[in-house]
């Protein structure tokens, strides 16, 4: 009989994990609302004890959601409470708590000789710090996942004492990470039938796997992992995630549906919502699909050859294996005009799985407005780019007010640049090598800083020459990365955008006040 495989997304954990993929409260409860839609099993929605913020946006999905809210939370009381605290008004909660096993985690992790003084003395710190943290964690709630860290590189007689241990404490779900993405898929496989076959207990719990990309394997070893005893995989849509990112959510579950032939498992996801959600996961994080990407990429399902055009006018199966309506990939076009009006803007918003307020909803329609006036038809692509650009943005401590760029073959080009702070007006002017670095350094002037850039791209979200420009800027300040993300019709302008608005996450995110602040440098 068909067996159930449970899909548990950490988009908005592991996902948010991605290099400059920050996402703010109101993008994640969109994220979460709509992966709800696609009907996830669990949502693993941050990791509470991390900053204030990502305490604030578990608490505000576990307050909304009918799904199972879960979040991480290191092998210590006060991990776990907080996340609990986070948790406390979940329909269902789940604590997700987790030790390092392997022992390249274990000897860089616990080098002091607290830990013990021998990796075995060590090993046994971690085995019955494991147990407290999933007996703490069981005194809040009944469902509690235990995690061994770098159980891919674990030795696999400690790996199955540690699951045995944590089963024992009362972890319902038991989750073996390919931390690093360095296992085969034969070879991860393995791995789960040998805890099958080793751990007395393994009845009690549901196995789960957690599989990075590092070798572009993490789809591969989660399916082999479910041929041999894992029943939950631990996703992220768009497979985005630490590094090489995460096993892709689409790719897993339409594995098993398109190849349910030779795998009899199947999931509760709603396939029509697949394309939904990749879209709105890389509007709001920024993280461009690669067009070649398996079920979501731009060319998943375009066929650029005369021959296989031909098959394919002939008889789709020809060269599909899958129809691209079933993951919710349409081929005609809606289009908005300038007379659509707010109705017919709030049921396409709806459809693309976007559920504003009336405020955002305003604003929505005004920047909608805008975008029809200059270019006449809006898709939905456009759409998307508007919601994750500017409708949910926190609010920010300098808004773009004017800018003005001359530039020409033959001319220094110069910028000026207006912002507002605190009802203040600040302007600043500088020239550059060409516009953009003429509109940045000009920003950077008026605020005093020179963060580095690490990424910027520009892109057209649509085709034709009134296309809508997106422009994306990462910046770099220490440990941490910000993005920032601009459209318009002029690409400077997006820029322009897009840069203040990294600017103000890494000043918000540090709570840190420019001198601008306090000498009031206004015009
Ligand atoms: O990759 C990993 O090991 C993790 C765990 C915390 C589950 O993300
Ligand atoms: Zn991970």
């Amino acid at each position: 009989m068909s067996e159930k495989i449970i899909i548990f997304d950490t988009t908005l954990r592991d996902g948010e994990q991605s290099p400059g993929a920050s996402l703010n409260v109101y993008e994640k409860l969109e994220i979460a609302r709509q992966l709800a839609k696609l009907r996830v099993d669990v949502i693993e929605a941050g990791f509470p004890i991390s900053s204030p913020a990502q305490f604030e946006a578990v608490r505000k999905i576990a307050d909304e959601s009918e799904v199972i809210i879960t979040a991480l939370a290191r092998a210590k009381e006060i991990d776990i409470k907080t996340a609990f605290d986070a948790l406390r008004n979940a329909k269902h909660p789940r604590i997700h708590t987790f030790s390092s096993t392997s022992d390249y985690h274990i000897l860089g992790k616990f080098s002091d000789s607290k830990y013990g003084v021998t990796l075995n003395e060590k090993r046994n710190t971690v085995l019955q710090m494991s147990y407290d943290a999933v007996a703490y964690a069981k005194t809040f709630c009944d469902d509690v996942e235990f995690s061994a860290e770098d159980a891919g590189r674990t030795d696999i007689n400690y790996l199955a004492e540690i699951i045995e241990t944590a089963i024992e404490a009362g972890a319902t779900t038991v989750n073996i990470p390919d931390t690093t993405g360095y296992n085969f898929p034969s070879e991860f496989g393995w791995k789960i039938a040998e805890l099958k076959r080793k751990v007395k207990n393994i009845d009690k719990a549901i196995i789960s796997v957690h599989c990075h990309n590092d070798l572009g394997l993490a789809v591969a070893n989660s399916i082999s992992a479910i041929q041999n005893g894992a029943r939950q995989v631990e996703t992220t849509i768009n497979g985005i995630g630490e590094r090489a990112g995460n096993a892709s959510m689409e790719e897993i579950v339409m594995a098993l549906k398109v190849r349910k032939d030779i795998l009899d498992f199947y999931t509760d996801i709603n396939h029509s919502e697949i394309y939904n959600t990749s879209k709105m996961v890389s509007g709001f994080t920024g993280i461009i699909v690669q067009p070649n990407k398996a079920i979501v990429g731009e060319n998943a399902f375009a066929h650029e050859s005369g021959i296989h055009q031909d098959g394919m006018l002939k008889n789709r199966e020809t060269y599909e294996i899958m129809n691209p309506e079933t993951v919710g990939v349409h081929k005609t076009k809606i289009v908005l005009g300038r007379h659509s009006g707010r109705h017919g803007l709030k049921s396409r918003l709806a459809e693309l799985g976007y559920n504003p307020d009336e405020e955002e909803l305003q604003k929505a329609y005004d920047a909608f407005l805008l975008i029809a006036d200059k270019k006449k038809e809006v898709y939905d692509d456009d759409l998307r780019v508007l919601m994750g650009d500017e409708i949910y943005k926190e609010d920010e401590l300098y808004m773009l007010k004017y800018m003005h760029v001359n530039t020409g073959t033959g001319t220094v080009p110069t910028a000026t640049v207006q912002f507002l702070f605190d009802e203040k007006l600040i302007q600043e002017s500088s020239t550059g090598d060409g516009p953009v670095d003429a509109v940045f350094n000009a920003i950077e002037r008026a605020l005093g800083i020179k963060p580095v850039i690490e990424s910027y791209n520009v892109r057209s979200v649509t085709s034709g020459r009134q296309a809508l420009g997106e422009a994306t800027v990462r910046i770099r300040e220490g440990e941490h990365s910000y993005t920032g993300r601009g459209t318009s019709t002029d690409i400077i302008e997006a820029s322009a955008k897009a840069y203040l608005t990294a600017v103000n996450h890494y000043l918000i995110n540090n709570n840190i006040k420019l001198k601008v602040f306090e000498t009031e440098k206004s015009v």
